[in-house]
């Protein structure tokens, strides 16, 4: 029976925006995966949506004044636009403050409360008397244990990293008040996880071709033994747990109780709006039913041991047939980090970049963390454009068009099948075999990778399957051999044309606009090739002699280095704004001047003219400045930071009446104002426009 698979990639929280890390954990991968299943003719449909409930999302409207429905507003809208944009391709992205939602997750709670599965506890939680309210851990605050940090939070000091409960912080306060809380008794369902470990370890049995690195998580967990976990909160923002249980006021579901139902929620809805209300049911129940769980590492426990456990003990699920979970990216060595805005955000880089979508794509597969822990930097994301996408893919598939349109007037030449009488024939016949031998091979290659989830090594094999490509060409040098053998040159371009759609086939689960791309280019219709090519995984036959190519434009262009360095810049004022003053090595203020004191200084703007390195010195610059009143040198102590190109032309600030003073022989009659930072970097400080020479700073 053919599958019905249901493909998810993790809700993300709706309280802040999409980046590369995101992207590469499990959108990315998830969205290459989904695209494989459609083109080899699988029933699939991918699910996703906004993660709408949780602490982070209360805490973070409180801090800008605004209420928690606006802050899930603004992201959900930001999210959904960037993954659309970029071409993730969901069938539905939902949002779990949806009323779909908030009832599939509160009828699944009260299925799971009326069979008895949970264990009720009364336990002492902290409650601000003042705000009459249940404190979550984030909303505590006091100094931690360990490091005596006056600010660290109930689960977590983020100074030394320690992880805490309220009970261990001293002198606990509530963040609504500011006042001490006080210990009140509270009730709460907790899923007995304890019991239900050996359902757990029955179902992990079951499961093979797991990734070690999930693997390894989960049965460390179940080593450890599992311990009953809460399933609800004493909160307000929330999925509300159903009125109809005794002392469920004043109380909410769990977000992570909530978020994975979303799944359900989301598949109901998407079914919904096609106006087949029942269509849901065959994803999530039944033997032909697959479910496949793209998530990031942090998410493994809830979703290998907590949703498994609910779905069990509620029935009439299938259970994920496969949880494929990333290890976390990197960014220029640096954690990812939404506080300290250390990220390349999706919906920035998509203004900054526009239309260049598939390098991205391309990028972050190639070092995407499927095994362990990977590094995102600029340089090497423009070393992988240029040398790879440009220098290989673009640069194949342009050579074919411009000789096709150049030879044939873009029309595909003849096919005919050429003898080998000569060894100019010999070596096109050999180069032909060889190409389509390893041509083959690199496809079987990616489909096997592409099954088994290795993404990172399924877009290798596709670029090897390209390379190939331009080892024929070569191999076969037709512009070389068009004046002596014009006919072997039609055989090379006809099998060089059919390559270039069947790189288009194999690239498109990667590079959805780039495959597009080129099947306009070749003026070629995709679906019945797309189709044999991933049914069949390998090369198909196309491109008949007499099609009429389209128009020729590269797929791809270089990256720039002036692109590189803005985001690197960016990344460093991010930075630069993040430190606190504290770390900063800001000197010490200076002693009180009068303004007559003041006065005495001759700052004026200048234009420097020329400049030089002063031999045998490593720093000293000889400028000649303008002015206003005079041409004058100046020598600066800047040559290790500056070079001569970059200065000349400039404005800049001069303390014009400084006592001349000579400097290698060099009489240098003035001062260049330059600010220097912590790290001993000397920035010049110039006018914020042009302005005269000569013009007085006071
Ligand atoms: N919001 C969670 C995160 O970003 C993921 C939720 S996944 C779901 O880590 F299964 F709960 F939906
Ligand atoms: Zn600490």
């Amino acid at each position: 029976m053919p599958k019905h698979h249901l493909i998810t990639a993790a809700l993300p929280y709706a309280n802040g925006p999409i980046h590369i890390g995101h992207l590469a954990g499990c959108y990315l991968p998830a969205d290459i995966y989904v695209r494989y299943l459609r083109l080899i003719g699988e029933d699939v449909i991918f699910i996703c949506g906004s993660d709408e409930h949780g602490v982070p999302i209360t805490l973070k409207a409180q801090k800008e004044g605004i209420t928690p429905q606006d802050v899930v507003d603004r992201y959900h809208a930001l999210m959904g636009g960037a993954f659309q944009n970029f071409g993730i391709s969901f069938d539905y992205y939902g949002r779990t403050s949806s009323e779909m939602h908030k009832k599939t997750a509160a009828d699944f709670f009260e299925k799971l409360y009326n069979d008895g599965v949970f264990l009720e506890e009364v336990t002492e939680q902290y409650y601000d008397e003042e705000a009459q309210q249940f404190l979550a851990d984030r909303y505590i605050t006091g100094t931690c244990p360990s490091c005596q940090n006056p600010g660290a939070y109930g689960d977590q000091c983020e100074k030394c990293g320690k992880t805490l409960s309220p009970s261990d912080l001293i002198d606990p306060k509530s963040a609504l008040s500011g006042n001490v809380p006080v210990l009140k008794p509270t009730r709460n369902w907790f899923l007995p996880l304890d019991r239900l470990q050996p359902k757990i370890e029955a179902f992990m049995d079951s499961r093979q071709g797991w990734k070690t690195n999930v693997t390894g998580q989960v049965r460390s967990w179940l080593q450890q033994g599992l311990h009953p976990r809460a399933m609800t909160r004493d909160l307000s923002w929330g999925v509300p747990v159903p009125s109809q249980i005794p002392s469920s006021e004043g109380k909410v579901l769990y977000v992570w109780f909530d978020a994975p139902i979303g799944y359900i929620s989301a598949t109901k809805e998407y079914f919904q709006q096609k106006g087949d209300a029942e269509g849901w049911k065959k994803y999530w129940s039944g033997d032909d039913a697959r479910l496949v769980h793209f998530i990031g590492k942090d998410n493994i426990v809830f979703h290998c041991i907590i949703f498994p456990s609910m779905l069990m003990e509620h029935g009439g699920f299938v259970l994920p047939d496969n949880v494929p979970a990333n290890e976390f990216l990197n960014l220029e060595g640096d954690k990812i980090s939404t506080s300290r805005n250390h990220a390349v955000w999706l919906h920035e880089y998509l203004e900054d970049f526009p239309g260049k979508e598939d390098e991205l794509r391309y990028v972050l597969t190639s070092i995407a963390p499927e095994s362990k822990d990977a590094d995102f930097s600029w340089k090497d994301f423009q070393t992988k454009v240029n040398s790879e996408l440009v220098a290989i893919l673009g640069n194949f598939v342009n050579r074919v068009l411009v000789l096709s349109h150049k030879y044939y007037e873009g029309v595909v030449p003849s096919d005919t099948e050429i003898p080998g009488d000569s060894d100019a024939r010999k070596k096109v016949l050999e180069a032909y075999h060889h190409c389509h031998t390893e041509g083959n091979q690199a496809i079987q290659k990616m489909v096997e990778a592409l099954k088994h989830y290795k993404f990172r090594e399924a877009q290798a094999e596709m670029m090897n399957f390209v390379r190939c490509g331009n080892k024929f060409l070569a191999d076969t040098e037709p512009w070389k051999l068009q004046k002596v053998d014009p006919t072997a040159v039609e055989a090379i371009l006809s099998y060089a044309l059919s390559l270039t759609g069947n790189i288009a086939c194999a690239c498109a689960p990667f590079l959805p606009r780039t495959s597009e791309k080129m099947f306009s280019m070749l003026n070629f219709s995709s679906d019945e090739v797309m189709k044999a090519f991933w049914h069949q995984g390998e090369m198909v036959e196309m491109m008949a002699p007499g099609h009429r190519l389209g128009e020729v434009s590269l797929l791809f262009q270089n990256m720039e280095d002036d692109a590189i360095q803005q985001q690197l810049n960016k990344l460093e004022a991010a930075k630069m704004a993040n430190q606190t003053i504290a770390e900063k090595v800001v000197s010490p203020p200076k002693a009180e001047v009068t303004f007559d004191d003041f006065s005495k200084i001759d700052l004026r703007i200048a234009t420097i003219l020329e400049a030089q390195k002063v031999p045998k010195t490593d720093k000293l610059m000889q400028l000649l400045v303008d002015t206003g009143m005079d041409q004058r040198t100046i020598v600066s102590g800047i040559a290790h930071q500056y070079s001569p190109e970059e200065l000349v032309g400039k404005q800049i600030m001069v303390l014009c009446n400084l006592a001349p003073r000579k400097l290698k022989g060099i009489e240098s009659k003035g001062m260049i104002l330059l600010a220097k930072d912590s790290d001993e970097n000397l920035i010049f400080v110039s006018p914020v426009r042009p302005t005269t020479n000569g013009s007085e700073v006071a």
